[in-house]
C-alpha cells in the first residue's frame, strides 16, 4: 500500500512509525511531506522514506494521504490538494475538529474518512475512532481500518457525531489519566513518600487496576465495593470525594472538551 503522510509531526511519526512495524508497508512506498525541512530530513533518514516538499508530488500515486497537521494549517493544504486527488485516493485524515464535509469541500474530493486517535499510539497502545463519507469504498475502508489499527485498537462508526465525542473522551482523555497519576503522586509526597517512591506505588497501582478491570469482568462498581470497607480507609478517601463533587467535575471537564471540539469543526 502506498502512503503518504502530509505532515509529518508527532502523530504524522506515530503512525508512520507503527505502519512499518506491523509491516503494513515498507519505507519505499511512504513518503511524508512536510514545510519543516529538519523535521523530514529526521524521518528520511530514521525510517527510510522518501521526504518530499512538496504536498502535492507527495501526494501523487499514492493509495492513501494521511492529513497529519494542525487545523490552522488545513485551508492551505486543502487549496494545494485541490483538483488533484483521483478517486481511487483515499485521504485519512486525523485533524481534529476538521469535518467531513469541510474536507470534501476543500480538497473537491469525496474519498474521505476522519479519524481520531490518541497520543498511547505512539506505543501501539491508543484507539482510534473513525467514519468515513458515503463514498468510501469497501476496500478503502479495510484500508483505513488496517492503518489506525497498526497503532492499537480502532472502532468504526457510522454517524460522524461520535468523532466530537471520542476527541473529548479518548482523544484528550490520557491528560485527563496523566493529570490524575500526577495529582496521586503529589498527595503521597504531601504525606511522607520519598517521591520516586509514591511514583512507583502510583504507576504499578494504575496498571494493576486497569489490568484488574479487563481481567475480572466484573462490573467497576463491584470493584469498588470489593476495596471499600464501611469505617475503612478508601471510604474515607471516596466519601471526601464525593463531598467535593469528583464525578461532577469529571462530566463538567467532558462536556467542555466536547463543546470545544464541535466548536472548532463549526
Ligand atoms: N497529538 C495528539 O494527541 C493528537 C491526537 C489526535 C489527533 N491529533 C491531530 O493530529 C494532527 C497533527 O498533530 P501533531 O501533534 O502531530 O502536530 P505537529 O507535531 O505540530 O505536526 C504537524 C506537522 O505538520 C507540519 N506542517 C505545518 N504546515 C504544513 C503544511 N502546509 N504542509 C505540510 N506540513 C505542514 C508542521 O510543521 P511546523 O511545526 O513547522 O508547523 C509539523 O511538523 C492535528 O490536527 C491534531 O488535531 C493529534
Amino acid at each position: 500500500m502506498k502512503i503518504t503522510f502530509i505532515g509529518g509531526g508527532v502523530m504524522g511519526e506515530a503512525m508512520l512509525s507503527a505502519i512499518l512495524e506491523k509491516g503494513l508497508s515498507r519505507p519505499q512506498a511512504i513518503s511524508v511531506s512536510d514545510i519543516d525541512e529538519t523535521r523530514l530530513k529526521y524521518l528520511e533518514q530514521k525510517y527510510g522514506v522518501a521526504a518530499i516538499s512538496n504536498n502535492r508530488l507527495a501526494a501523487d500515486k499514492s493509495d492513501v494521504v494521511v492529513l497529519a497537521i494542525k487545523p490552522q494549517n488545513l485551508v492551505q493544504v486543502m487549496a494545494e490538494l485541490s483538483g488533484h486527488l483521483k478517486p481511487t485516493q483515499l485521504v485519512l485524515s486525523i485533524i481534529a475538529g476538521a469535518r467531513i464535509k469541510t474536507l470534501c469541500l476543500g480538497l473537491n474530493h469525496n474519498s474521505v474518512v476522519r479519524a481520531m486517535p490518541n497520543t498511547p499510539a505512539q506505543i501501539g497502545e491508543g484507539i482510534s475512532m473513525w467514519t468515513g463519507a458515503t463514498e468510501v469504498t469497501e476496500q478503502q475502508k479495510g484500508r483505513a481500518g488496517s492503518i489506525l489499527g497498526t497503532m492499537g485498537k480502532e472502532i468504526y462508526v457510522d454517524d460522524e457525531k461520535y468523532i466530537d465525542m471520542a476527541t473529548a473522551v479518548s482523544g484528550s482523555g490520557p491528560a485527563y489519566i496523566f493529570l490524575f497519576v500526577e495529582s496521586l503522586i503529589d498527595a503521597a509526597v504531601a504525606i511522607g513518600l520519598p517521591r520516586d517512591m509514591a511514583k512507583e506505588l502510583v504507576l504499578q497501582t494504575v496498571l494493576g487496576s486497569e489490568h484488574f478491570i479487563q481481567k475480572s469482568g466484573k462490573p467497576l462498581a463491584e470493584l469498588r465495593r470489593m476495596v471499600t470497607s464501611p469505617g475503612g480507609t478508601t471510604e474515607a478517601a471516596l466519601h471526601k470525594l464525593a463531598e467535593k463533587g469528583f464525578s461532577s467535575l469529571i462530566l463538567q471537564a467532558v462536556i467542555a472538551a466536547y463543546n470545544r471540539a464541535q466548536e472548532l469543526g463549526s
